[in-house]
């Protein structure tokens, strides 16, 4: 274990055996109607890459960049679209994946945005959800793992662009990033 990390909260093979449930969850529910998946950069790369491999329908992937955090720990509320999708999603089934929801900010205003687009249906899956700091309803219809507020990191998740690469979520150690 990276010496950086006080604990595991769900090792490689928890998330691995939670994503394939998922990608059945996904299957079951659409039915083989196809999906444009939207995995929203940087960190859900990662549940992307594993998920969509375990769906049986036609997918088109695209991606969309947005921020709402610096390189602290702290979110500064507001949201910037720092890339947005290429594909026409006109009358598409959308299926927008996260790595993490928070506070709910991010998907709130890519939901939003992307149903102005006359979409067809709009779903959310995550791979982690933080329920205590939720801010935004946001609907949450396929989720891998609730997990509790701490500062998690692997999988996808960075602090300070580090520790993406992990294959497991960790709890960062204090020492980390209380200088
Ligand atoms: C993280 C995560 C979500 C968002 C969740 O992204 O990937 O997009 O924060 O937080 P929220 O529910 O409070 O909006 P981040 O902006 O850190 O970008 P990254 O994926 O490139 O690390």
């Amino acid at each position: 274990m990276n010496d950086k990390i006080e604990k595991i909260l769900f090792t490689e093979e928890e998330i691995k055996a939670r994503v394939a449930e998922m990608a059945k969850e996904i299957n079951d529910y659409y039915k083989g109607e196809p999906v444009v998946v939207i995995s929203v950069l940087k960190g859900s790369v990662f549940f992307v890459v594993d998920l969509i491999k375990k769906l049986d329908m036609d997918i088109a992937l695209d991606f969309i960049a947005a921020s709402s955090y610096g390189s602290g720990t702290v979110s500064s509320g507001k949201l910037k679209i720092k890339k947005d999708i290429e594909l026409d999603i006109v009358g598409k089934n959308i299926l927008l994946l996260e790595d993490i929801i928070d506070t709910g900010e991010t998907l709130f205003e890519i939901i939003n945005m992307l149903k102005a687009r006359g979409v067809k249906s709009i779903k959310t899956a995550m791979m982690f959800n933080k329920p205590a700091r939720r801010e935004k309803a946001v609907e949450a219809d396929f989720i891998g793992f609730d997990i509790p507020d701490e500062f998690v990191i692997g999988y996808g998740l960075d602090y300070d662009e580090q520790f993406r690469n992990l294959p497991y979520l960790g709890v960062l150690k204090r020492s980390v990033y209380e200088k």
